[in-house]
Order: C-alpha cells, then sequence, then structure tokens
C-alpha cells in the first residue's frame, strides 16, 4: 500500500491513517467515506489532534483505539456532515400541507394524533419545520408528537435548546418568525429560540440507524433526508424496509433531494420529487 505524507498539512497524516479511520466509521455509522474525503477527514479530525495535544494522525488512530469509550463519540461527531435548514426542500413542506394533512384528518380522526419520525435530524430545522406545518394546519385539540433522532449528540443537544443564529432564519417569513421564534436579548440578541409550544412536542433522542432501534410505535410518516447518501446500497435497502416495519400502508418516507430508491427492492412507489408512499 502506498504512503502518502502530503506536505501541506501540519500534522502528519497518511493514507493509512485515513484508511483505518474511514474504516472504523464505516463499520459503526454506514458512512462510506471515498478517497475523496480524505481531506476532509483531515480537516474535521485536526481539532482533535490540537485539543488532545497529539502529534500526529497515527498517534490519533493509536488513542481511539485505547481511549474508545471516551473518544469514539467525538470522533463520530466529528466526521459527520450536519448540514440542514428550516425548510429545505420546500415541496416536501408544501405536500405535507396539500396532501399529508387531508388525509390525517380523514384518516386520524379518531384518535386525534399524529406522530412523526424525523430520522438523521441534524440539529432539529426539521423536525421543527414539519412541527410547524403540523400545528398551522391541524386543529388544537390535536396531539402532535416528533421524535428526532441522530448518531451526532453534538447536534441533539443543539435541536434540543432550539437556538439559532439569526442569520439561520433570514429567508423566513415575518409571520412565521413572529408565530414560532422568540427573540434573544442581550448577548444572544443576534439568536432566536423556538417557542416553548413547539419544542414541547418534540423528543429528540440519539439513535444509530445502523443499530437495533428501540422504536416501539409507528408513524404517520417518516422523513429521512439527505442520509442515505452516505450509505451504499444494502444498507440503504436494508434501511428502508425496516422504515417499511413503522409505516401503515398509505403512509409516506420522504428522503433527499440528491437521494433515490431506484433499484431498491422495498414496499414503496415513488409518487412525487423524493416522495415515497408505502403501497404493500
Ligand atoms: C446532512 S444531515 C441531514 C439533516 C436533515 N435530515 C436535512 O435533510 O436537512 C445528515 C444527518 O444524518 C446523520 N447520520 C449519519 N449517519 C447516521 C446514522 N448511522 N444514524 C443516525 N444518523 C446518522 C448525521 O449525523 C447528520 O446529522
Amino acid at each position: 500500500m502506498t504512503i502518502m505524507k502530503r506536505r501541506k498539512f501540519e500534522f502528519e497524516y497518511t493514507q493509512k491513517d485515513f484508511d483505518f479511520l474511514r474504516r472504523l466509521s464505516n463499520t459503526h455509522s454506514g458512512i462510506i467515506a471515498e478517497n475523496d474525503k480524505f481531506d476532509m477527514f483531515y480537516s474535521r479530525l485536526v481539532r482533535r489532534i490540537r485539543a488532545l495535544k497529539l502529534g500526529s494522525f497515527k498517534e490519533y488512530c493509536d488513542y481511539l483505539v485505547e481511549n474508545k469509550d471516551t473518544e469514539f463519540t467525538l470522533f463520530i461527531n466529528a466526521i459527520t456532515t450536519n448540514l440542514t435548514s428550516f425548510f429545505r426542500e420546500k415541496h416536501h413542506f408544501e405536500y405535507l400541507k396539500d396532501v399529508v394533512i387531508p388525509e390525517l384528518l380523514i384518516n386520524n380522526k379518531e384518535t386525534k394524533t399524529v406522530k412523526v419520525w424525523s430520522a438523521g435530524c441534524s440539529t432539529g430545522e426539521e423536525p421543527y419545520s414539519i412541527g410547524m406545518i403540523l400545528l398551522e394546519n391541524l386543529p388544537r385539540n390535536w396531539k402532535v408528537s416528533i421524535l428526532g433522532t441522530d448518531l451526532d449528540t453534538e447536534v441533539l443537544i443543539k435541536a434540543k435548546e432550539g437556538v439559532y443564529h439569526e442569520d439561520l432564519v433570514s429567508e423566513l417569513s415575518d409571520k412565521t418568525l413572529k408565530r414560532w421564534f422568540k427573540k434573544g436579548a442581550g448577548n444572544n440578541a443576534d439568536k432566536v429560540k423556538i417557542k416553548a409550544e413547539l419544542r414541547d412536542i418534540m423528543h429528540f433522542k440519539m439513535l444509530n440507524l445502523m443499530e437495533p432501534w428501540p422504536i416501539k410505535n409507528n408513524f404517520d410518516f417518516i422523513f429521512c433526508r439527505n442520509v442515505i447518501i452516505y450509505f451504499d446500497k444494502d444498507t440503504k435497502e436494508h434501511l428502508v424496509n425496516q422504515y417499511s416495519q413503522f409505516l401503515e400502508v398509505g403512509s409516506h418516507l420522504f428522503i433527499g433531494h440528491s437521494e433515490s430508491l431506484h433499484m431498491i427492492k422495498t414496499d414503496f412507489n415513488l409518487i412525487g420529487k423524493t416522495i415515497y408512499r408505502k403501497v404493500s
């Protein structure tokens, strides 16, 4: 195997280090890192090397093995990609309003409850956006409950807090801002916080999609967007078939803009742009 020492890096970092780290990440999280992620791994992990006052990536790999209990979560947190935003992929939220909610109003009229799962929820913008649409369009006496899960424990802390820099909500309408966010004061003047009414319907939990899921209830729909893009075909197929077990026939699964279930054997039919309906 060629060992490439890339001079531009402050800390020694070889192909062997990268292979070790990406294998570890793949086994644990399903995330596949191709060779083009070499530099990305460096920039994500160099912070850990500095914080631990280590001298090279080899030392970091050894440290990881010897201190798995304390370092492994921090390693995984560092390499996940958490990009998200409020109402990302707007058409999904229009579809919720125009199709899913009218169906729920009929199908769930006895229970008056709606249960949703946002799998790979990152810092919370996705589940909060779903919550806004549901609370705005369902009768007030309905009970909405949204489970937001992620592998990365740091993003979950942020999601639970529900505090965002004002730049992250600058695209939202004044009406939405007024309805769902509280403006910060003093040192937090450049931040907004999700109002309690919306935070109260959220349940944020650490859940690794590659491990058994401690989930008992069915959901009315599931969002798993921009997560499976990092997985191989077999993992995708396994995951999507597991989602199917938590949905009734007729319920929806939403995936990300660059993802597809094409060539994957599932119970779902594509019925719109990255929107699937369970058919059997
Ligand atoms: C790019 S973000 C997508 C956030 C949001 N769903 C969206 O589309 O805006 C992908 C998220 O999936 C999470 N993730 C990756 N692998 C995971 C796994 N094996 N189990 C649970 N979450 C995972 C990452 O931590 C990250 O927060």
